[in-house]
């Protein structure tokens, strides 16, 4: 039994004593304590190596006090693991030295058996699961098809990704065959998680802001979809769909238990569009935990105001930066758990 279910409960629309909180992006450069592993071992060697995920992922939960762990991996190692080339650039960011341009390419790629491909990633969530005994769930994690197609076409970052936009409007075909093969790799990766012990899974839609309602049903939405539909039964699923708030209505009716919203929304409208049977995630604008902790305190308690009770999970809007100092972190986490809604 765990300890602390408190996000697990608000995932199921169960009343709690106070607000749940984690971060996107919590196990990361704005810690000290990562940035020492960061010095002596590469990206993906943290990646693979089940003792070093596990450390890097309990980081969070012993130093702020999150109410829940994310797995430290990436949504890139699963282009990694159907066959492409994956780097990740001190300054530069992920880097994918043979991206996927035309039907030649496509024999590059496969759906792999994730056991073979990606099992250091079911070995550190066992891990983790036995390091944290039972102190906070775990939650496990894959990148949208969309998201992963816009780094396996563009093939690095992009505040645009108008070359993975250009493929899918030139060659649909080809787009939604590199869709589905991704989607059927995260089904058996995320199943996979939980098989070895996640307590809840999350879709990184990083990029689905970028295109409009229409393109966001036809290139992102119907392959979460997908994945939705074999996870929601097994464990609480949220999706986080950056910038895709003209859909929440249609992300609510996926059946996901979570979504996640962004800072450029008000969460009375979110609620709104995604009706009473969802529990919300976010919204604190990153940027903000650079401002003086009163700040961010005043801030965090009119975000929880405006959420109301039940059904929300204190989030930010988007990954943590690494220039937030630890103590605003921390700021912002105890805030949340200090606050209690008027009954
Ligand atoms: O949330 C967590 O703490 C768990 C770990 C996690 C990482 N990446 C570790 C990481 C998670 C959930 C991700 C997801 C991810 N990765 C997304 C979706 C979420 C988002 O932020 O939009 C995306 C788009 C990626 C791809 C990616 N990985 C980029 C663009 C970069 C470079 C830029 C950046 O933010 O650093 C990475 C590298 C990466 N992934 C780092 C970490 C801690 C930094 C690596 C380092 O330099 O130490």
């Amino acid at each position: 039994m765990l300890q602390n279910d408190i996000i697990l409960k608000t995932l199921r629309g169960e009343p709690t004593d106070r607000t749940p909180v984690w971060m996107m992006r919590q196990a990361g450069r704005y810690l000290p304590e990562y940035m020492v592993l960061r010095e002596k071992y590469g990206f993906f060697e943290r990646c693979q190596t089940p003792e070093l995920a596990c450390e890097i992922t309990l980081q969070p939960v012993d130093i702020v006090g999150v109410d829940a762990a994310i797995l430290f991996s990436d949504i890139l190692v699963v282009p990694q693991a159907m066959g492409l080339e994956v780097q990740l650039i001190e300054s530069k960011g992920p880097v994918l030295p043979d991206p996927i341009k035309n039907g030649n390419d496509l024999s590059r790629i496969r759906v792999p058996d994730v056991e073979e491909t990606l099992g250091y990633v079911f070995d550190a969530i066992k891990l983790i699961k036995k390091e944290l005994n039972n102190r906070v769930p775990l939650i496990g994690f894959a990148g949208a098809p969309w998201t992963l197609l816009c780094y396996m076409v563009q093939g690095k970052g992009s505040k645009t990704f108008d070359e993975a936009k250009a493929f899918c409007y030139t060659q649909p075909e080809l787009a939604h065959r590199v869709l589905q093969m991704i989607t059927d790799t995260t089904v058996a990766y995320l199943t996979a998680q939980v098989k070895a012990g996640a307590d809840i899974v999350q879709v990184f839609d990083s990029w689905g802001g970028l295109l409009g309602p229409e393109d966001f049903e036809n290139l992102s939405l119907r392959y979460i979809r997908q994945i939705v539909a074999v996870l929601k039964d097994k464990v609480p699923t949220i999706i986080f769909a950056k910038g895709a708030w003209h859909s929440l209505d249609s992300m609510a009716a996926t059946g996901a238990q979570g979504l996640g919203i962004d800072w450029c929304i008000r969460p009375e409208m979110a609620r709104q569009l995604a009706g009473n049977q969802v529990t919300l995630q976010g919204n604190f604008d990153p940027a903000k935990l650079l401002s003086p902790i009163p700040v961010i305190q005043k801030e965090v308690k009119a975000m929880l105001q405006a959420f109301g009770p039940g059904r929300h999970i204190a989030n930010l809007g988007h990954g943590i930066l690494p220039t937030v100092p630890v103590a605003h972190a921390q700021a912002f986490v105890d805030t949340v758990k200090n606050y209690r809604h008027p009954l």
